[in-house]
């Protein structure tokens, strides 16, 4: 089909002076919006499910197993059911239109907003800026991320240490869910649900752009700082795979809280093989 045209508008965007005079916004015949479209409802569907997990509080804790799930962690508040709270009570009763994992989820939203993949995603997919590769953006300038808002960009680093600590709290429920129902050490399904999300996340967090930069950045000779060469390359490796963990703990991190809440609200039982 023809892709849509428009006028060059003097002075702007891909039409400012020194660049190629084409008037179609794209010359590409290919299904370029396919990748755009895809990411809007990937992410549209996680956003959707986990507001309303994060606010409805039922269903996000197995007291028989000590399963916790992610959105709820940790969970500090005096609203919190009981048993729920590893870490203690740090703040009374909340009222509903506060999540109770309010203490961390504002963190890693802003760390994966800020995230170098999640902007290409976005930047794309919804600010269409541009939407693909060699389709114009609809937009009359283009700053990029030089001025103010996305000139804050650049604290994506600082989240990046919340994230790291986030993943220390997750490790521990994960740990804290090898419990049996008469206590001591117990094993079932959700354990390794619980236990592959949280390597994943740390897979994630540590294949970071900002976790590359801080292990091997600004040396200028690798050969006087060999650890931190080989933490640098092995963050490399894992680098090369960001968007894939980027979207693979999405939906981890739905399935974790999903089939959390299938065990805590009696609608599925979890297999155990131990406990
Ligand atoms: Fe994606 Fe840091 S670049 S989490």
């Amino acid at each position: 089909s023809a892709a849509p045209t428009r006028a060059p508008e003097a002075g702007t965007g891909v039409f400012s002076k020194g660049r190629a005079a084409i008037s179609t916004r794209t010359l590409r015949t290919d299904r370029w919006w396919v990748p755009p479209l895809l990411t809007v409802l990937g992410l549209a569907a996680f956003i959707i499910y986990a507001t309303v997990r994060a606010f409805v509080r039922t269903a996000y804790w197995v007291s028989d197993y000590h399963y916790l799930t992610p959105f709820y962690s940790p969970c500090v508040s005096t609203s919190c059911v009981e048993g729920s709270s590893h870490f203690g009570h740090w703040v009374g009763n909340l009222p509903m239109w506060i999540p109770l994992g309010f203490l961390v989820l504002p963190f890693l939203l802003l760390f994966r907003l800020t995230c170098y993949y999640y902007r290409k995603a976005y930047y794309r997919a919804v600010w269409f800026s541009p939407p693909a590769c060699a389709v114009a953006e609809p937009h009359g300038k283009y700053t990029g991320e030089t001025r103010l808002p996305l000139i804050i960009q650049n604290v994506h680093r600082y989240f990046f240490y919340v994230a790291v600590v986030v993943s220390v709290v997750n490790t521990y429920d994960a740990v804290m869910a090898f419990h049996g129902k008469d206590g001591g050490f117990g094993f079932g399904l959700g354990n390794i649900v619980l236990v592959v999300n949280v390597v994943l996340l740390w897979a994630y967090t540590i294949s970071c752009h900002s976790c590359r930069h801080i292990t091997g950045g600004r040396l200028k000779h690798f050969s006087a700082h060999p650890v931190r060469y080989w933490m640098w390359t092995q963050v490399s490796k894992l680098n090369t795979r960001h968007m894939q963990l980027a979207w693979t703990t999405l939906a981890t991190l739905a399935i974790t809280d999903f089939y959390i809440m299938l065990v805590a609200s009696g609608t599925i039982s979890d297999p155990r093989f131990i406990g």
